[in-house]
């Protein structure tokens, strides 16, 4: 086994991750690709072909998640069956695997293809990249049915292992747009176009659940602005998505973000 790649910055492999890693593609590599600001690690695992010559043995790369005990990242196995779920109604990562030990959780995927919208190469075609992330959006709260959904991603529900001040700092929720199934993390980084700059598919859906479709707009609006710098983007992304700005949700539910991620980072540091 070779691991490869230490970008962004130099990266320790767990244990756990070695072993896992070597159980899982023998001699292939690994390559960290991702690391949350909350413990959580991601891996490119590719397994090498048994032997030389075309295509002889190679499998799809797999994507390993690893989240850390006491990491306030969703639960692998959370995000194992909201993924098994969606994967009747979006495309999203097919499960291999998931599983616990005492240093942490993980999650093994199928590599999908498409690259996400955060990589270097999309900074030269923002606008394609706003478009597609809005419409990605589109079709996942108008395909997954809500009636089927068994999750739930309201404010009561994210803000109930909250202390009363930080649930008061939120404040009421405004009345219900439409209830849709929400990503739960709809972001730059979570959202995978295809090369011609078309929505490929969505991934890092461990608290995907149903609530208010503004929910997801007002942080993807969000991402799309920080990640751009350009607030034209951000007319594209809600164009693309086929709604105007609402001011008032927007607010509520970026504020309820902030405060339920602040109360998570100051768990876990
Ligand atoms: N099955 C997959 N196929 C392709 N890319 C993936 C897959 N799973 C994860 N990734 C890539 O790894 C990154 C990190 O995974 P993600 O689930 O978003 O972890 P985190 O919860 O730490 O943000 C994603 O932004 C995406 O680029
Ligand atoms: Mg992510």
């Amino acid at each position: 086994m070779v691991v490869r790649g230490v970008h962004p910055a130099p990266v320790e492999i767990p244990d756990a991750v070695h072993a896992l890693a070597g159980w899982y593609v023998g001699w292939g590599s690994v390559t960290p690709v991702w690391r949350n600001d909350l413990g959580g690690l991601t891996f490119r695992l590719e397994g090498a072909p048994l032997l030389p010559g075309p295509d002889t043995g190679s499998r799809p790369a797999r994507y390993l998640k690893w989240v850390p005990a006491g990491a306030p990242c969703p639960d692998p196995f959370a995000e194992a069956g909201r993924l098994s779920w969606a994967r009747r109604f979006a495309v999203v990562p097919k499960v291999i695997d998931v599983g616990r030990g005492d240093d942490g959780a993980w999650l093994l995927t199928e590599e999908l293809r498409g690259t996400s919208a955060i990589e270097p190469r999309w900074r030269g075609r923002p606008r394609a990249a706003a478009h597609a992330i809005g419409e990605g959006l589109r079709l996942l709260h108008d395909t997954a049915p809500v009636a089927d959904c068994p999750f739930t991603w309201t404010p009561a529900a994210r803000t109930a292992a909250l202390p009363a001040e930080a649930r008061a700092a939120v404040g009421r929720p405004p009345a219900v747009d439409r209830l849709v199934v929400c990503h739960g993390d709809a972001c730059v980084p979570n959202t995978l176009l295809h090369d011609d700059g078309t929505f490929a598919a969505h991934v890092d859906l461990g608290e995907l659940g149903v609530a208010d479709r503004w929910s997801d707009l007002a942080v993807a609006s969000r991402s799309v602005a920080r990640r751009f710098q350009d607030p034209q983007l951000v007319t594209e992304f809600f164009a693309a998505y086929g709604i105007a700005p609402d001011p008032d949700r927007i607010e509520y539910y970026r504020r309820l973000w902030d405060v339920v991620e602040r109360h998570r980072t100051r768990l876990w540091r």
